[in-house]
């Protein structure tokens, strides 16, 4: 029984430990600045990022590169793009692969394909970008099907 018990209390304090360190990752309290959405469209130009991507209602130019994922940026989603998933989207592209596409078209290993720029993009080019990427995303509700049975 006191085994039992000793066992329990393990569990539970390794429960409690496990809690705290994803706290401590935990991106509560985190935010950035407001970015610049003009600056945001220069950078997005100077940074090549047409190189892979197009933007849905938007006339940027295309520098196609060889083997080019080409992933559309904005269009229709069916729920909001927040800005730290843009942000994310940026910085962290592998965290989650953009949706709508063969994983192997997009990532090897489930790393994404994307460049990273990291060590290039200062966070004011960042925040302008974010700003100027999330109009393009046009919210419509899902059009659900139902389905009626005889
Ligand atoms: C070498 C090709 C390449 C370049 C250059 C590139 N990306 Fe990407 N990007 C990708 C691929 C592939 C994906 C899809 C996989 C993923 O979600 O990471 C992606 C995904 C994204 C997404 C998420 C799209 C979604 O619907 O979830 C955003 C936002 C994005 N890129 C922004 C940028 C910005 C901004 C730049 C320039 C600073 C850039 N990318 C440059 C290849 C590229």
């Amino acid at each position: 029984m006191k085994k039992q018990i000793a066992i329990a209390i393990l569990v539970a304090s390794l429960v409690l430990v496990s809690g705290c360190d994803r706290d401590r990752m935990s991106e509560k309290g985190f935010r950035l600045p407001e970015g610049d959405a003009v600056a945001g469209r220069e950078t997005y130009l100077y940074m090549q990022c047409t190189q892979c991507h197009s933007i849905a209602g938007d006339e940027s130019p295309d520098l196609p590169i060889d083997d080019p994922p080409y992933v559309e940026l904005g269009g229709k989603v069916t729920r909001v793009k927040t800005y730290g998933e843009l942000v994310t989207s940026i910085i962290n592209p592998s965290h989650k692969l953009a949706d709508g596409y063969a994983e192997e078209l997009v990532s090897k290993n489930g790393e994404s394909n994307m460049y990273n720029y990291n060590r290039l993009m200062t966070v004011q080019e960042l925040v302008d970008i974010v700003m100027f990427l999330q109009p393009y995303y046009k919210v419509i509700p899902p059009d659900y099907e139902y389905r009626i049975y005889p």
